[in-house]
């Protein structure tokens, strides 16, 4: 939290200042505000992208000469806290509000108050049923496609099974498997499950089920889960999907705590290339990752959310049934990994 509100902050001043310096009539700088409401500050995934919707607001901000304050809060897992929070930005009289739902079934009384005064929302990340979206047109909707995510994740297991003749353990020609599963009722959790391992068929593996946790997303909860599978199933497990880097990650503390060498590992893959999980990637922990594009989604939202405040074209974004922004996951292995790492940390290399 502390470090999203000095990035706001950064955000704040660093555009009006810049604005100030443009060489533009300073009759016509005019700032926009801009509130947002995150669902868990403590989600690795979440986090980043906060961060990087802090740094396009600068950007944005110098581009443009106008400045973009953003406020960004934290709901803490409470829906009810994320309703006062969207109140009271509303208060504040944000032109936009980005809302990452706490509860993707529960959005009406933030769109009734949006409704009411005229605000318009932009949804990220946790969507909410496209009846929901329709309540009102100034509504949006920004995120990714879960499916692709999930294709790809398949697809990156379905490969080193069959260029890796050693990650079948018992050599009975199929990859025996356990998932690890995001929040019950996410898009995110049930579509990725369902094309990944449909992928993996698809592509001709033969799998088998051993079992499956749900860890919500967390890299605590996953060590705890997998730990307890890797007691039940031991060395019979081939290889370990999860729904984002963090189980997977947590899925590797428990390798480690168990005292298995690296070598013995089933393979391991996730879903976001957040840093931790990309570094995993680049020391060959994990096999892959599905990259949950955080650059392009904030870079949407933010120019959404301007177009939306300063009351301009939307004719140039775009708009899927005038609602929906869905950017792409990518692909990421030990072969293109460094290109992901120096997409996501720059400043780095
Ligand atoms: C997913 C992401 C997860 C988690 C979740 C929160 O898209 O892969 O790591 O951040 O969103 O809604």
């Amino acid at each position: 939290m502390r470090k999203w509100r000095i990035l706001a902050g950064l955000a704040a001043s660093t555009s009006i200042l810049l604005t100030g310096c443009g060489g533009r009539d300073t009759a016509t700088v005019k700032t926009i505000k801009i509130g947002v409401t995150a669902y868990d500050q403590y989600d690795t995934f979440i986090s980043q992208l906060m961060n990087e919707l802090a740094q396009e607001a600068v950007e944005q901000g110098n581009k443009s000469g106008i400045a973009i304050n953003l406020e960004i809060l934290d709901a803490a897992g409470s829906q009810t806290t994320q309703n006062e929070q969207v109140k009271s930005l509303i208060e504040k009289e944000c032109d936009v509000i980005c809302v990452n739902l706490v509860d993707r079934t529960e959005p009406t009384t933030i769109t009734d108050m949006a409704e009411k005064n005229n605000v318009p929302i932009i949804f990220f990340n946790r969507e909410l049923v496209e009846e929901d979206l329709a309540r009102w047109s100034q509504l949006y909707y920004v995120g990714a496609d879960a499916f692709e995510s999930g294709i790809i994740e398949g697809e990156i297991a379905a490969d080193a099974f069959k260029e890796n003749e050693a990650l079948d353990k018992n050599g009975d020609g199929v990859f025996q498997y356990v998932i690890l599963e995001g929040e019950a009722g996410h898009q995110d959790s049930i579509v990725r499950t369902e094309y990944s391992i449909n992928t993996l068929v698809e592509q001709g593996v033969k799998v088998e089920k051993l079992g499956y946790a749900i860890a919500n997303w967390k890299r605590a909860q996953a060590q705890t889960k997998a730990a307890s599978i890797l007691t039940q199933f031991g060395d019979r497990i081939e290889l370990i999907i999860a729904n984002n880097d963090d189980m997977a990650l947590g899925a590797i503390d428990a390798l480690k705590a168990a005292g298995i060498p690296q070598k013995d590992w089933p393979a391991v893959v996730g879903i976001d290339g957040t840093d931790v999980g990309l570094d995993a990637v680049k020391n060959g922990e994990m096999i892959g990752t599905a990259y949950n594009d955080k650059e392009g989604q904030s870079q949407q939202m933010l120019t959404l959310a301007f177009e939306l405040a300063t009351g301009g074209d939307l004719s140039d974004i775009e708009l899927t049934d005038g609602k929906y922004i869905r950017l792409p996951y990518y692909r990421v292995t030990a072969e293109n990994v460094d290109e992901y790492i120096e997409r996501s940390r720059p400043e780095e290399n």
